[in-house]
């Protein structure tokens, strides 16, 4: 009998210590998780604050931004291959025009015949900083409106209005920390800038360029790539052609017959310790970025600029929350169906909010006054955006909102 209750003892006391053990690892667990998001909500913040101090130090160094719209001519159009145009730009006032960050962006606001208003549209500086002009490089997209006028209408000594460059995706010029480009068809442009800034200055910093597109037939500035890759031991280029021509030779026109993958930017670099920069589709970017972090890269080493709309990753659903849009007088239940508070608003026909801009979070035109709520970004902002207020075509509500719209 005593045998029976010192058993029965020893199992409860075995129980009641196995929960407290499961519960003190389930504390642990939580503890460790959240102070894991707090580091990368701190690193994420001096990453920004980083970044805000190398823009400042370049405008005192490369002239501050112009405010607003500013006229440029187009002094020059060149096909650069199948549907992809470059616009050389100088200041139709013929002053001086400030310098940029290699990976910085311009906007334009466009007049464009059978539109109720002005459509705006962001487009990566695709040189490096030059005296005189300013370069954009575009790809026609299928029935796409700004790059189809760009392509069709815009020629040599057409005038257009142009806000300055801006963006958070760029190479800091003042460090020698080897770097990693990677970009997808037309998002080479960004990288092509930092590229060129790189080899232009003499710098001695490593750069490793990984460039994805179909073929010969979309191989962006394939002579000025090869003769920098000649030219710079520094440089190494390595081309990726998923679906090569007949007539493409592996070794000369590319490196890889395939999408650009992790394996082959793993067995190139042998080593993660680079800065990484990446600019292409929605699949490239996230089969490299999801590669990049199991392979140990900090996410403060991984810098991506998504190009649009369709590269916006889906936010997580939040739903049942309302949306106030109180100059309109409209109250909405948030489903969790659209991607974006933008969307919402152009589905609720909210004419207060102007949906003409980038969709992207760069151009800053969606911006909009919170007047109470918060709300949850989808991707980090391009575009300046001060407390208060909030890009709705990057946001979800993540509590109960009230918009100034
Ligand atoms: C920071 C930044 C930098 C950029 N840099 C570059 C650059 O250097 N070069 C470059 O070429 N682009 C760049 N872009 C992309 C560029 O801004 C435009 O998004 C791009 O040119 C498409 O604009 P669009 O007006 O021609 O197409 P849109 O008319 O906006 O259409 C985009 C695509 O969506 C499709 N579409 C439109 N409406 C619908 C609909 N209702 N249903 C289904 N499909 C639809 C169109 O067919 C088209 O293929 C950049 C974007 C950002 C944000
Ligand atoms: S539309 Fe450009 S930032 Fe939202």
């Amino acid at each position: 009998m005593v045998d029976i209750l010192h058993f029965l003892g020893a199992a409860m006391l075995f129980v009641v210590c196995a929960q407290l053990g499961l519960l003190a690892l389930a504390s642990v667990r939580r503890y460790v998780h959240t102070a894991r998001i707090q580091s990368l909500e701190v690193a994420d913040f001096e990453e920004r604050i980083a970044r805000t101090h190398v823009i400042r130090k370049s405008e005192e160094a490369h002239g501050a931004p112009w405010s607003g719209w500013r006229k440029f001519e187009v002094t020059q159009t060149v096909d650069e291959c199948g549907g992809v145009k470059s616009f050389y730009l100088r200041a139709h006032d013929q002053k001086p025009i400030p310098g940029f960050l290699p990976g910085q962006f311009l906007t334009f606001q466009l007049d464009i015949p059978g539109q109720q208003k002005k459509i705006v549209r962001c487009y990566s500086l695709s040189d490096c900083p030059r005296d005189d002009h300013y370069r954009v490089t575009i790809k026609r997209l299928p029935e796409g409106l700004v790059s189809g006028f760009f392509h069709d209408h815009v020629k040599e000594g057409s005038i257009l209005d142009i806000k300055a460059p801006s963006g958070g995706f760029f190479l800091d010029t003042n460090k020698e920390t080897p770097v990693v480009l990677i970009g997808g068809g037309v998002g080479i442009t960004p990288l092509l800038s930092m590229l060129n800034s790189v080899v232009e200055s003499k710098s001695p910093r490593k750069v490793w360029l990984f460039f994805g597109v179909r073929n010969s037939d979309e191989h962006i500035m394939k002579a000025h790539l090869d003769q920098i890759a000649r030219e710079y031991s520094q440089v190494e280029l390595r081309v990726c052609y998923s679906q090569p021509l007949a007539a493409d030779v592996l070794g000369r026109d590319y490196h890889h017959g395939e999408r650009i993958s992790l394996k082959a930017i793993k067995a190139e670099l042998g080593t993660s310790n680079y800065d990484f920069f990446i600019c292409g589709s929605a699949p490239m970017m996230k089969t490299v970025i999801d590669g990049l972090r199991d392979w140990g890269v900090p996410e403060t080493k991984i810098r991506r600029e998504a190009f649009g709309p369709a590269s916006v990753k889906k936010p997580a659903p939040t739903k049942g929350v309302s949306v106030v849009f109180a100059r309109s007088d409209k109250k909405i239940l948030w489903s969790g169906e659209e991607q974006s508070l933008l969307d919402l608003a152009e589905a609720q026909k909210i004419a207060t909010i102007d949906a003409s801009g980038c969709h992207a979070g760069s151009c800053g035109t969606c911006k909009t006054a919170i007047k109470s709520g918060k709300v949850t970004y989808n991707q980090d902002p391009g575009a300046d955006i001060e407390e208060g207020s909030c890009l709705t075509c990057i946001c979800v509500p993540e509590t109960d909102l009230v918009l100034d719209a």
